[in-house]
């Protein structure tokens, strides 16, 4: 078996073929996407909130990309691995972005970056990929920038804001990206950014007319059923599930019946008493 490149992803959108991405964090659930069959695995800043609980995703590192970036490569077989560059390692300079992103593939085993904004990021993008490394686009919602945009708003609403999501898009394209992700942009928008581009889209909450969905792990499990953004469909809602099995175990840890006999260990002779070494 081996791991998807940029280069069937792009075949899959020629093709018609709509592409799966999830998010991971670890090896564990790396091995599980890959199981289930996804696509793409994203090692997204996203952990700021979801690992870190943080509030958004502005304090995450480099450090902290590498890392769980190599915790995840460790458990695909099959799926592509990109991993996004968090705020500030690539906003300096496209040397900066150079740097960073060839560190996230050295040492953080990805095999493409993403990195968010559009004309702005053009620079960067171009420079990465002229070195041999595949960068993913990501326009619309840029988490990054929350404090520009003012909140977790829709982008690409009005006539103005929807001629800038396009132009974005295109010069993400022209600056070498493999794809783009869509975040929080209107259905329609969505459909004509998809058709205009060759490149494959990736929406989240940017309707079924992209060439691909990615939705962030813990959201699809239900693994927090307080977080309801519209876009989200939960496939799974495990947070009562592994509430309820942490309960029982702690129930019979309390009342003796956890360890049975059934998981315990015996000495070869049981009957012997014990006598010190020395
Ligand atoms: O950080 C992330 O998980 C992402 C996806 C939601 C696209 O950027």
């Amino acid at each position: 078996m081996r791991r998807k490149t940029v280069i069937d992803l792009q075949n899959m959108k020629a093709a018609n073929e709509k592409i799966a991405m999830i998010t991971a964090y670890d090896a564990t659930m790396a091995r599980l996407v890959d199981s289930a069959g996804v696509d793409m695995v994203l090692v997204g800043d996203s952990l700021g909130m979801v690992i870190q609980g943080a509030e958004d995703t502005l304090s995450v590192t480099l450090d902290d990309m590498i890392y769980h970036g190599r915790c995840v490569a460790r458990g695909l077989k099959s799926a592509h691995l990109t991993v996004d560059m968090p705020f500030m390692s690539y906003q300096v300079s496209a040397e900066q972005a150079l740097t960073s992103a060839g560190r996230l593939v050295q040492e953080g085993r990805a095999q493409s970056v993403k990195l968010e904004g559009g004309q702005r990021s053009a620079p960067a993008i171009e420079k990465i990929v002229a070195a041999g490394i595949p960068v993913m686009g990501h326009i619309g919602l840029t988490p990054q920038s929350v404090n520009t945009l003012g909140g977790w708003r829709v982008q690409g609403r009005t006539d103005d804001a929807a001629a800038q999501l396009m132009t974005d898009a295109l010069a993400v394209q022209d600056a070498g990206a493999f794809s783009v992700v869509l975040e929080m942009v209107p259905t329609e928008l969505a459909a004509e950014v998809s058709a205009a581009l060759n490149i494959p889209t990736i929406g989240i909450g940017a309707g079924p007319d992209c060439d691909g969905q990615v939705l962030v792990c813990n959201d699809l499990l239900g693994l927090d059923m307080s977080f309801s953004p519209k876009f989200l469909r939960r496939f799974a809602e495990l947070e009562k599930p592994i509430t309820g099995a942490f309960s029982e175990y702690i129930a019979a840890v309390r009342d003796g019946s956890f360890p049975a006999q059934a998981h315990c260990f015996h000495r070869s002779n049981p009957t012997k008493k014990v006598t010190r070494l020395y």
